[in-house]
C-alpha cells in the first residue's frame, strides 16, 4: 500500500532524511518512534508533498508519488493530521469538517464519523476552541477522514493528552484501521505505540535503525529504548 524507499530530504543544506524505509502494508498500522528531531515530522512532510523530497520513492500502490504536489498526494488518496492539530477555533465542530470536504464523501460521510466520535457528536455545536485536547485531535482526525483516504498519516496524536484520552485515542485508531484504512503514525508514546502498531521502526538521525513487531520489541524493550528512545 504505501512504501517508502531510500527517502532523503533536505532543508536547505541541511541533510535530515538520509534514506528512510518504510513499508505500511494495506490495512496494517505502522508506529515510527524516535527523539525529538530525528525526522519523524519531516518524513510525514516529504510524503505529503509539503517538503519535496531530494531522492526516493514514496509508493502508494505500487505507484511513485514522491514529489507530487500537496493536493495530488491528497487526491491519491493520503491523508495527513499535523503535530498540534491545527483546527479551526471560531468555526464549531461540523463546521470544521464541511470546510475540509471537497466533495460528499463517499466512505466516511458525516453521520458515519459521529459514531465513530459519540464525543464530537455530543459537541457537534461547539467551537473549536471550546474542545478539549482529545476532542480536538478527534476532530483533526475526523476532517481528515473526509477525504476518503486510504492512507492516513498520523503526526503525535497523543501529543499532550491524559492516559485516559490516549487510550480512546488508540481504541479509534484500531477501529479506522480494521474499516481499511492504513495507517502511518508517529509516537512518542511507547505504550500506545505498542498497543496499536502492527509494526514498529525507531528513526535515529534520519534513518530507520530498528524495525519489529509489538512482541518483538517487548522482548528487547529495555536495550532498545536505552539506546535509541532515551534523552
Ligand atoms: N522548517 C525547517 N527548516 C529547517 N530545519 C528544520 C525545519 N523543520 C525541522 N527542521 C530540522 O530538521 C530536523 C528534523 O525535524 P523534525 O522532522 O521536525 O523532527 P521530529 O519530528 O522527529 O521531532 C531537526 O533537526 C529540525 O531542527
Ligand atoms: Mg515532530
Amino acid at each position: 500500500m504505501l512504501a517508502i524507499e531510500g527517502l532523503n530530504a533536505h532543508y536547505g543544506a541541511s541533510h535530515v532524511l538520509q534514506g528512510v524505509d518504510i513499508e505500511v502494508p494495506a490495512g496494517t498500522i505502522a508506529c515510527v518512534l524516535g527523539r525529538n528531531g530525528v525526522g519523524k515530522t519531516t518524513t510525514v512532510r516529504a510524503i505529503m508533498g509539503l517538503l519535496p523530497p531530494s531522492s526516493g520513492r514514496v509508493l502508494l500502490d505500487g505507484q511513485d508519488i514522491a514529489g507530487w504536489a500537496p493536493h495530488r498526494v491528497a487526491r491519491a488518496g493520503v491523508a495527513y493530521v499535523p503535530e498540534g492539530r491545527l483546527i479551526f477555533p471560531d468555526l464549531t465542530v461540523i463546521e470544521n469538517i464541511r470546510v475540509a470536504e471537497r466533495r460528499p464523501a463517499k466512505t466516511w460521510p458525516l453521520h458515519r464519523l459521529m459514531e465513530l466520535f459519540p464525543a464530537l457528536h455530543e459537541r457537534a455545536g461547539n467551537k473549536g476552541s471550546q474542545l478539549s485536547g482529545g476532542e480536538q485531535q478527534m476532530l483533526a482526525i475526523a476532517r481528515a477522514l473526509v477525504s476518503d483516504p486510504k492512507v492516513l498519516l498520523l503526526d503525535e496524536p497523543s501529543q499532550g493528552l491524559a492516559p485516559l484520552v490516549a487510550r480512546e485515542l488508540a481504541r479509534v485508531i484500531r477501529l479506522l484501521c480494521r474499516d481499511g484504512v492504513t495507517v502511518l503514525l508517529i509516537e512518542q508514546n511507547l505504550k500506545l505505540a505498542e498497543e496499536v502498531a502492527d509494526r514498529l521502526a525507531i528513526m535515529v538521525k534520519g534513518r530507520i535503525v530498528y524495525s519489529a513487531t509489538p512482541a518483538m520489541f517487548r522482548a528487547d524493550e529495555d536495550a532498545v529504548r536505552r539506546r535509541y528512545l532515551m534523552v
